[in-house]
């Protein structure tokens, strides 16, 4: 079953705000712009809302959503924080870090939202367009990134219409997103644990918790670790990761002033950052590798890019993108 609608685009304001709102209550899906990737929302306590956002996206329903408020106060009103999570809370929201937490009791998000589990994912969001829809609906909104289930995520309102044209209500268009890789996530459901590296290094997190973050369990360990699919952020085109040539037929996605053997001859070329910086970098992934990904091009050779700070979760999105299909 696939319900085809108008997909109406708006330019982020005051009026587009007020429009996501009627269309949130109404129980439509509406596509807005945060500091991380474009994310597609739902009215987080209406079960067949959000029905029709994994139908709109494509995405297997055991894969549950992140609940995005404007404030630490509303998020105190769905879920449970321990002291860790007070900590985070305080130090990184508004901004790029979703917080995985238990549910509290009397927690308004539906059921299907969080796939069934008694934890919740909640994000404060720091995008100015993204609070106002929030203050402007007046509750939670539950938004998976703006993608067809398995594309990369959405920077732009383009990518958004690309790939969910026709399957939602409403798009605010803010502008390319800022950061360009999703939130980082943490669970704070016991000893705080690094689920996703994202647009917050893990760094900043370690320094303000005073330890390291543990690590996730094993990717096999099933939906304990939803969202960790091996090829999540896959391209059409094969990724060749950590390349030092650019080989016959191959687009180059460059990183930093020096260019390999045979850049001159690539397919097509884009720099995620000619100056080899992290931020400017991620900012570009996923729009230079949507743009880097098509027909003719018979692979994209990817530069090394350092694992330190946000290179941990560019790393981490090109290690997807390259696995093989089907994993
Ligand atoms: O930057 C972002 O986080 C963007 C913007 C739109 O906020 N959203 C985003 O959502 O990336 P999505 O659905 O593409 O990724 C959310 C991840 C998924 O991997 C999901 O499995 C995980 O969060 N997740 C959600 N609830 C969880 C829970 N209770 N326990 C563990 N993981 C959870
Ligand atoms: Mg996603």
């Amino acid at each position: 079953m696939t319900t085809k609608t108008a997909t109406r685009v708006m330019q982020a304001g005051t009026d587009a705000a007020a429009a996501a709102a009627r269309c949130l209550a109404a129980g439509g899906l509406v596509a807005f712009p945060t500091e991380t990737v474009y994310g597609l929302g739902a009215d987080a306590s209406n079960s067949r809302a959000i029905a029709r956002l994994y139908e709109a996206k494509g995405r297997p329903s055991f894969n549950p959503l992140i609940a995005h408020v404007t404030s630490p106060a509303a998020a105190r009103r769905l879920a449970l924080f321990d002291a860790a999570a007070e900590r985070l809370a305080a130090a990184f929201w508004p901004g790029p870090l979703t917080l995985v937490l238990p549910k509290a009791k009397n927690c308004a998000v539906a059921a299907l939202a969080t796939a069934g589990l008694d934890s919740i994912a909640m994000r404060v969001p720091d995008s100015p367009v993204a609070q106002a829809i929030l203050a402007a609906f007046g509750g939670p909104i539950v938004a998976p990134s703006a993608n067809r289930s398995g594309h990369v995520s959405p920077t732009a309102a383009a990518h958004v219409l690309n790939d969910l044209g026709g399957r939602v209500d409403l798009i605010v268009d803010g502008g390319p997103t800022l950061v360009g890789v999703e939130s980082t996530i943490v669970s704070c459901v016991g000893d705080p644990v690094l689920l996703r590296p994202g647009g917050l290094p893990r760094e900043a997190i370690e320094a303000v918790l005073g330890r390291p973050l543990m690590e996730p369990p094993a990717r096999d360990a099933g939906p304990v670790a939803p969202g960790m699919l091996a090829s999540h952020y896959a391209t059409a085109a094969r990724l060749r990761l950590d390349a030092n040539d650019v080989r016959d037929g191959e687009a180059l996605l460059a990183f930093g002033p020096k260019l390999p053997p045979g850049a001159g001859e690539a397919a097509a070329a884009l720099n995620l950052s000619a100056t080899g910086d992290l931020t400017e970098a991620a900012a570009n992934l996923f729009a230079h590798l949507r743009t880097l990904d098509r027909p003719g091009v018979a692979g994209i050779a990817v530069m090394p890019i350092p694992h330190a700070g946000l290179g941990e979760a560019i790393n981490d999105r090109l290690a997807r993108a390259a696995a093989p299909r089907g994993a």
